[in-house]
């Protein structure tokens, strides 16, 4: 596991709500990657979760009064608040994001906030009435003008049996948002990146065309990602049903081949070349000038040639070749074939995607990959594609700088 957050000092605040049962596991993946954490339960936070249980994880005293001799004299509110580099609220309940819009400090936990000079992050886990109602939304609005970090939340089932927005972001999420509060991205200001993205249609007459399932939100999860961490962002896309990321340059394509001259024209103006389009390895070897007839005959053929393969093209370019990042969808033996691919198309890193997997790859608001490169490897796991892409950029652009520390290996 590579250590992003090496050393730095996080106090996690716990608010009543059900999805505090998934904070210890915050806490676990936090520490996995080197992060120091303290915990404060509120007192409602210790009806759905014992200090116990977040002491073994922490492998930390947990505070949960302010009222505690013992406790003040250990490690006091105001040398905890001094001693957070971030403090993060998860679950955040309306109660909590209500008291710190306020500015009350009648627990341990408010008292902190009100005490540290740290970045503060919430994230909020209610009922999605809760949430929705007009004064929890002006709360929020003010904790934003006041600079704190809101986490989400996600939409979905609720505990309660409600659908909507309202619940806490998983895990793994708000540990890629606390690597970005904590790590902002500015490597990548003055670079040029390209990527592709989504599928690409192949006509077989004016009506129909061969595709395949690709939604492109990876793709786009990229490109905002890069844009964010400061990159000038060309999108060469195929055909899909997303928005443009802000500040990002789109080029529009429908086919392998308009693809295959748009990514070379962009490619040699880049730093790094990303190829997360599912680019059909086939078309038709002539597209019928009208719509083809449905015949007596049983069975129809198709006589298919071979599509050029855009990021194989890329990496062989032998002047103003940038850094070549791949994808390899795969059902079956997902690291092998990735390997294979990284080497035969002469990447830099390919990002192996297990599509078989419920609930990831293609078309999924999720996704999972382990990054291999030559001489590493990290996996990503199972999150939010928009988490995930910014993590996949850190890591791009960790590799770009610094290819002299990609040697280790991250499992
Ligand atoms: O060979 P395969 O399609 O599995 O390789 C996947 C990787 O190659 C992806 O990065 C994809 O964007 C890229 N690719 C390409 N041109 C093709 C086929 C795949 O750029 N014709």
């Amino acid at each position: 596991m590579q250590q992003t957050l090496a050393a730095k000092r996080i106090l996690l605040g716990i608010s009543g709500g059900i999805a505090a049962y998934k904070s210890a596991d915050l806490v676990r993946r936090l520490k996995e990657r080197g992060a120091e954490v303290r915990v404060i339960l509120t007192s409602a936070a210790q009806q759905f979760i014992t200090p116990l249980t977040l002491q073994a994880v922490s492998g930390n005293p947990v505070s949960t009064t302010m009222l505690d001799p013992a406790a003040e004299a250990a490690m006091g509110h105001i040398e905890l608040a001094k001693w957070a580099e971030l403090i993060v609220i998860a679950p955040a309940s309306a109660d909590v994001v209500a008291k710190l819009a306020h500015g009350m400090a009648n627990d341990l936990l408010t008292t902190c906030v009100l005490a540290t000079a740290a970045p503060v992050a919430v994230a909020p886990a209610m009922n999605q009435q809760m949430y929705n109602n007009i004064a929890t939304q002006q709360n929020l609005a003010t904790l934003k003008k006041h600079n704190i970090h809101i986490y989400g939340p996600g939409a979905g089932a609720q505990a309660c049996g409600d659908v909507g927005y309202g619940r806490m972001l998983e895990p793994l999420e708000l540990v890629a948002l606390i690597e970005q509060t904590l790590l902002p991205l500015t490597p990548l200001i003055g670079l040029h990146i390209t990527i592709t993205a989504g599928p690409t249609r192949e006509a077989i007459d004016p009506v129909r065309f061969l595709s395949n399932h690709s939604s492109g939100k990876m793709g786009y999860a990229l490109a905002a990602a890069a844009a964010a961490a400061g990159a000038t962002v060309t999108l060469i896309s195929g055909p899909v049903q997303l928005a443009t990321p802000a500040g990002v340059n789109r080029i529009q394509v429908i086919s392998a081949e308009q693809m295959h001259a748009a990514a070379l024209n962009a490619a040699i103006k880049s730093d790094i070349f990303i190829g997360c389009a599912a680019v059909a390895d086939y078309r038709a070897a002539t597209i019928a000038p009208g719509k083809i007839k449905k015949g007596s005959a049983e069975t129809l053929q198709l006589t298919l040639v071979k599509n050029p393969d855009i990021i194989a093209a890329v990496a062989s370019l032998t002047e103003r070749r940038p850094f070549t990042v791949g994808f390899a969808a795969e059902t079956t033996d997902v690291l092998h074939y990735a390997r294979q691919k990284l080497n035969s198309k002469k990447l830099d890193m390919i990002c192996a995607n297990d599509v078989s997997l419920p609930n990831a790859g293609f078309n999924s608001e999720q996704n999972a990959i382990t990054a291999i490169w030559h001489g590493g490897e990290q996996v990503l796991e199972l999150q939010n594609k928009v988490t995930l892409a910014a993590s996949l950029i850190t890591l791009i652009s960790q590799l770009f700088s610094q290819p002299q520390t990609t040697s280790e290996t991250n499992k």
